[in-house]
């Protein structure tokens, strides 16, 4: 290893270096904690283009570790050549990515060239590294509309009803195809069903830019008086109340099934794929029911036409991650409901966006470890920090 050569920024340490790519998301920031947990030494990559630096300032308070943390998009290959060179990975997480459905649509070329090609350029750039380690966020969408339920890693996959969904599914077919072509790389694929909650402190959740998309942002952006109203997308489906079923997953479990996934990795196991939820489907309003039995508040609501490219129903069959995971989900809706409210009600404004949106003079940003700025600090300010989409 080359003098520079550090594993987490702290020289003579020697628990396992992780890349987190897209750390400072909302999964990718609850993992990073989990990481530092379980003993791992997590590096960050983000272009902060749907996120905030103040997130990773939030994970250094919570773990009480600094995080090293370099604004790049993965997109810039010499720029992550260089962070290849100063640290020595194990594994890389890759969270990185665009994951707006409705985008999607609009703007598929967009969606196809990041996410795409995001991954290609990582993937060379640990060829190149000899780091043979990768976990990848995918996703439920990739079964498309279900066949059967629950849905199990053997369901069909790759009918996708969306550009975002295709591009999942190709990068899990790429993964397929390299592991076949290099037998000392490893991947696991993870299908997340629909993660919610937040970390215990309040200091860290979910901080969709603009109306959120999902339901329990936006069912918590009610409760804390940022919007009028919950718009339930049709009652007519065929689900036990007519509202559509999901099976919802606590963003701290998620997390857990990464470091679990890690451990899987060390037993040099090939191309894995796992579904990441708990068995169970919840209806959207059974979900509004659970906010308010968590909370105290009711959320007001109107029944509204369905949304297109909506499905009644989905959720996980989760054995296989059960058996050759280790790992089950274990927190239950009421605590999913009082962790997003706890961090909604302390952050009514999220993380506050304005270091997401600061533009920045600095040319050298995405190519600097921000932290490495303030040793005397333990934790990072947002110097460098610019958002570029
Ligand atoms: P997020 O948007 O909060 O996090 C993704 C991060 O990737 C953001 O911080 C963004 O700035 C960063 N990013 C995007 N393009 C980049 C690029 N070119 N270079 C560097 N960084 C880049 O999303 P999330 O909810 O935390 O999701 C994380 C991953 O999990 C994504 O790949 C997403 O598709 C996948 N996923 C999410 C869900 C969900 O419901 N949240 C469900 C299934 C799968
Ligand atoms: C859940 C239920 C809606 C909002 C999406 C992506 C999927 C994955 C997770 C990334 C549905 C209803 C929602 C609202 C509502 N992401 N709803 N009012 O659609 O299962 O999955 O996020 O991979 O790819 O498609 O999650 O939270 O948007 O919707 O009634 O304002 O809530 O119709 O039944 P979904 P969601």
């Amino acid at each position: 290893m080359p003098a520079s050569h550090v594993t987490n920024g702290h020289m003579g340490d020697t628990s396992k270096c992780v890349l987190v790519t897209g750390g400072a998301g909302y999964i990718g920031s609850h993992t990073t904690v989990e990481l530092v947990n379980a003993g791992y030494s997590p590096v960050v990559v983000d272009n902060l283009c749907n996120s905030s630096f103040e997130c990773i300032r939030r994970v250094e308070e919570i773990t009480g570790q600094k995080i090293p943390f370099y604004k790049v998009d993965l997109l810039d290959k010499p720029a992550l050549e260089e962070v290849f060179q100063k640290h020595c990975f194990e594994y890389v997480v890759h969270f990185a990515g665009l994951k707006a459905v409705g985008e999607s649509c609009q703007v598929p070329l967009r969606y196809f060239r990041n996410n795409l090609e995001c991954t290609m350029t990582l993937l060379e750039v640990m060829q190149s590294h000899g780091v043979h380690n990768i976990v990848f966020s995918s996703s439920a969408t990739v079964y498309g509309d279900p066949q059967y339920l629950p849905l199990d890693e053997l369901h069909p996959a790759g009918d996708c009803t969306n550009p975002y969904g295709r591009t999942k599914y190709f990068i899990e077919e790429i993964l397929s195809d390299m592991v076949k072509a290099d037998k000392n790389l490893n991947a696991i694929v993870l299908r997340y069903f629909n993660p919610v909650g937040a970390h215990k402190s309040g200091k860290m959740g979910e901080d969709p830019h603009g109306p959120p998309n999902n339901l329990m942002p936006f069912v918590a952006q009610v409760a804390v008086g940022r919007r009028a109203e919950l718009s339930v997308f049709g009652n007519d489906y065929n689900t036990p109340d007519g509202t559509g079923v999901r099976d919802y997953i606590h963003v701290i479990d998620l997390s857990l099934g990464h470091v679990a996934a890690l451990k899987k990795l060390d037993d040099k196991c090939g191309y894995k794929v796992y579904n990441l939820g708990t068995g169970k489907g919840q209806s959207v309003l059974e979900m509004v029911e659970a906010f308010k039995k968590a909370t105290g508040v009711t959320i007001p609501y109107k029944i509204c036409d369905r949304r297109a490219g909506d499905i009644a129903s989905m959720y996980a069959d989760p054995t296989l991650a059960r058996d050759e995971l280790k790992w089950t989900a274990k927190r239950d809706l009421q605590e999913m409901c009082e962790d997003l409210w706890r961090w909604q009600s302390m952050n009514p404004e999220g993380f506050g966006g304005s270091d997401s949106e600061q533009k920045s003079s600095d040319t050298e940003s995405g190519k600097e470890s921000i932290l490495g700025k303030h040793e005397n600090n333990n934790v990072a300010t947002p110097e460098t920090a610019t958002a570029q989409v």
